[in-house]
């Protein structure tokens, strides 16, 4: 008779307790620790004698590859994820909060593959096949030859999979659904899917199907479950956005296959996701032009040229401890920003609260944007709004100095394709950037403390020009005769 051993298991990190406990020491979670029984989940049942090990060939690491075959999945935002298509036989984990779109985005891959005359298997484990069928319906893609099933046992999934033809994609919507008769635990603990997500990459390996398992996502971001089925699987994407928005960012934490900067940009319509060749014009649609703290940061993703806005708030604050409050950008590089602007360019913001957020939901990671949000916050501080038609970037050093930052050129051309005049750049950018074949005009700032200068004295030159009268202008109506208008009403 085999012996029982329970042990705890904190549900969200994965770590091994020999009694139960409140809070899990290893990751601080509360209320995370639950009893399993660990000794099944083993594949060698205790009391047999131990299977003598089998010797096998070694090979040298020279030596013929066949380069991944990989299937495109026929949407061209999510092949850029991962980089260039579904490689065989290899396991991807799609985490996002709920109701961001998963289950939408993998129902139209599968029906675009299935389109293209490869067998497509969508496997619910959350919805029944009438719900999956209806939402493709709204989709337009009933018509497609997905294969539909609702089924939540891993060796009834693993079987059915078997027979036939080999799927070239299986969807598994959600793995903390699945469960499988090796363990005892229940659906959705740690080991359950520990131990499905290990039947189904064995399966995946075996046959050459690549699979696709969906995950939860907890409150702090992270895939629910163990961290472990992260290390299992060949790429982790996250699907990302925010609710109140349409936009939908695909990025990969991990990708065994292919690059993990690039991101797939789309918009969740009625009719399902879009996909957005070009994000630029998407996060630049709804731009308060005139308007002080906001500069467009001209970026790169992965391969790809970005340029977003970066919004800035700087208000008197009444609190001790003035708040700092950021969206999409790290709080860290904030925070060194606003050092540098208070050290080197005599800029008090100590006594104000700061906001910074960026526009669209999108997170920014490039140190290059140092000089488009330092831009955006003395804009903000000074009440005078940075010219409409410039674009922004550069690296800030804490010395205060703007350094150069890579793909300057590519940087350029898109500022210039999506109609702007000018570009702030870091003095050797110039050269690199080659930027006055593109039609720009660059204005290279060799310190921080000039381009506070400089804004500084543009607000100056704006208020004699012009009072201020706090409205928003969208950029449709800016024209000279809206200009002249505003500047009639300002004077009677
Ligand atoms: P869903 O794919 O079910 O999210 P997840 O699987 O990540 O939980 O998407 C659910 C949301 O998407 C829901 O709030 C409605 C919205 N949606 C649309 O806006 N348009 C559509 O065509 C579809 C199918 C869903
Ligand atoms: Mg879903």
């Amino acid at each position: 008779m085999a012996r029982r051993e329970a042990s705890f298991i904190c549900q969200n990190c994965g770590a091994v307790y020999g009694r139960w406990q409140g809070k899990c020491d290893a990751c601080g979670e509360w209320n995370t620790i639950a009893e399993e029984n660990a000794a099944s989940a083993r594949p060698q049942m205790p009391g047999r004698a131990p299977r003598k090990g089998r010797a096998f060939a070694l090979e040298a690491l020279a030596g013929a590859t066949h380069d991944a075959p990989r299937l495109a999945s026929g949407i061209a935002e999510f092949d850029r994820v991962t980089g260039g298509g579904f490689v065989r036989g290899s396991v991807l984990l799609l985490g996002g909060d709920p109701g961001i779109g998963k289950s939408t985005l993998l129902i139209q891959v599968a029906a675009t593959l299935a389109r293209a005359k490869q067998r497509a298997v969508y496997i619910s484990g959350e919805e029944a096949v009438a719900q999956v069928r209806l939402r493709a319906e709204r989709l337009g893609l009933a018509g497609a030859q997905v294969e539909l099933a609702a089924e939540t046992s891993i060796e009834d999934i693993v079987a059915t999979l078997g027979e036939g033809e080999t799927p070239r994609l299986v969807i598994i919507d959600s793995i903390q659904t699945m469960w499988t008769d090796l363990v005892e635990s229940a659906p959705g603990t740690v080991t359950q899917v520990r131990a499905s997500a290990q039947a189904l990459i064995r399966f995946a390996k075996r046959s050459g199907t690549a699979i696709i398992l969906v995950g939860h996502v907890t409150k702090d971001g992270q895939i629910a479950g163990p961290r472990v089925v992260e290390h299992m699987v060949d790429a982790v994407l996250s699907f990302e956005g925010e609710g109140s928005q349409q936009f939908r960012i695909l990025r990969a934490a991990k990708n065994r296959f292919g690059p993990t900067d690039e991101i797939g940009v789309f918009e969740m319509t009625g009719g399902g996701l879009r996909e957005i060749a070009n994000p630029s014009e998407l996060f630049l649609s709804e731009r308060d032009l005139g308007s002080p703290g906001t500069a467009v940061f001209a970026g790169i993703e992965g391969s790809r040229p970005l340029l977003v806005e970066i919004q800035a708030l700087v208000a008197p604050s009444s609190l001790g401890t003035p708040r700092r409050a950021v969206n999409g950008w790290d709080q860290n590089r904030l925070s060194m920003v606003l050092a540098v602007l208070e050290a080197h360019c005599g800029v008090r913001l100590s006594g104000h609260d700061v906001y910074l957020n960026v526009a669209g939901g999108l997170r920014i990671q490039e140190p290059a944007a140092d000089l488009a949000a330092a831009a955006a916050l003395v804009s903000s501080l000074a009440g005078s709004s940075l010219p409409a038609d410039a674009v922004y970037f550069g690296e800030i050093s804490l010395s205060g100095a703007v350094r150069p930052v890579a793909q300057t050129a590519s940087r350029l051309k898109e500022a210039q394709k999506l109609g702007f005049a000018r570009a702030v750049l870091p003095d050797a950018g110039r050269a690199e950037g080659t930027g006055g074949d593109a039609g720009l005009s660059l204005q290279s700032v060799g310190s921080l403390a000039s381009l506070v200068a400089d804004i500084a004295a543009q607000g100056k030159a704006h208020d004699r020009r012009q009072p201020s009268d706090g409205r928003r202008e969208r950029s449709d109506d800016r024209t000279s005769a809206t200009d002249a208008r505003a500047r009639k009403a300002d004077a009677g």
